[in-house]
């Protein structure tokens, strides 16, 4: 049985409690991050905590994080549940407090929890064979940019494509592309990356920005702009990209298959270069 951690103890998760008037449980009022675990170290730390902070800045979260304390706490999870590969989920919720839709005053306390999950991460099925994907309408709220726990759309969207025997979705607004259900969309056309910029309307990922770093540093040329349905079905190749998913490749968006319906080259160098970068970053 896992041990995870909850407001600064180390509980068997059968004795974790959070209070059910917790405003994560009422209101979705919490915000979180998912970072990857690789060779029993944490993969790119501290941006994953750079965005947490943001995240609760712009949720007018009164208390301040410690980040040396959620380094520890973070490493001490992964080995005292012996993660080699894997994440840890972090959730920070602005507390408890008698439900009402006014926040709470500031000084409430954050309920802070975390636990481990194993995966690999690395050797799987859908880096090698790629996986399928359907589009459907956005209608989250316009704040994607802040990573809350409110995931019930997305969860929605996923279960709709894997109703439809695709693997993931991709949300769209207007016939552009926005994003994964819980990744960044991108698609390449002849030797361009085309990524949407990261505004309010979708998550500025973690590893969308290692892959722009690694993608400039091997001279292949990006565009940060938007893209339609259908210049994503007419692309010569296309992924994803997540703390999980590294890079990940998408052979089929709709009905139409991308690159014969293989990973594409172009995106297998990108995905071992990611993973080359996120070795590099480990903590
Ligand atoms: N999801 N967009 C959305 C909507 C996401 O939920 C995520 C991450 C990303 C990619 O961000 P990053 O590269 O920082 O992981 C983009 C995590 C993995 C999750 O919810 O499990």
């Amino acid at each position: 049985m896992r041990t995870v951690y909850v407001n600064g103890e180390f509980v068997l998760e059968k004795d974790a409690k959070v209070s059910i008037f917790d405003r994560a449980f009422l209101f979705a009022d919490a915000v979180y991050e998912v970072t990857s675990v690789l060779n029993g170290k944490l993969v790119d730390f501290d941006n994953h905590m750079k965005r947490l902070h943001r995240s609760m800045k712009e949720l007018n979260f009164g208390t301040k994080i410690k980040e040396k304390e959620f380094l520890e706490f973070h490493r001490k999870l992964v080995s005292l549940n012996k993660i080699n590969e894997g994440i840890v989920y972090l959730q920070v919720s602005r507390g408890v407090a008698e439900r009402d839709f006014a926040f709470p005053p500031s000084d409430t306390e954050l309920t802070i929890t975390a636990f481990t999950q194993k995966k690999k991460l690395i050797d799987n099925k859908t880096a090698k064979e790629g996986i399928t994907i359907i589009t459907v309408d956005d209608l989250r709220w316009k704040r994607c940019d802040i990573k809350t726990i409110q995931l019930l759309y997305p969860s929605i969207a996923k279960t709709e494509a894997m109703k439809k025997g695709a693997d993931d979705a991709w949300m769209t607004q207007n016939g552009y592309i926005m994003e994964g259900t819980s990744n960044n969309a991108w698609i390449i056309k002849g030797k361009t990356i085309y990524t949407r910029e990261a505004d309010n309307l979708i998550l500025s990922g973690i590893t969308r920005r290692a892959v722009i770093e690694v993608a400039m540093k091997l001279n292949y040329k990006i565009i940060h702009k938007q893209f339609t349905v259908q210049e994503a079905e007419n692309a010569d190749e296309a992924f994803i990209t997540s703390a999980t998913a590294f890079v990940t490749p998408v052979v089929k968006i709709n009905n139409t298959r991308i690159s014969k319906e293989k990973p594409g080259i172009f995106t297998q160098s990108l995905r071992e270069a990611c993973i080359q970068q996120a070795l590099a970053t480990l903590k």
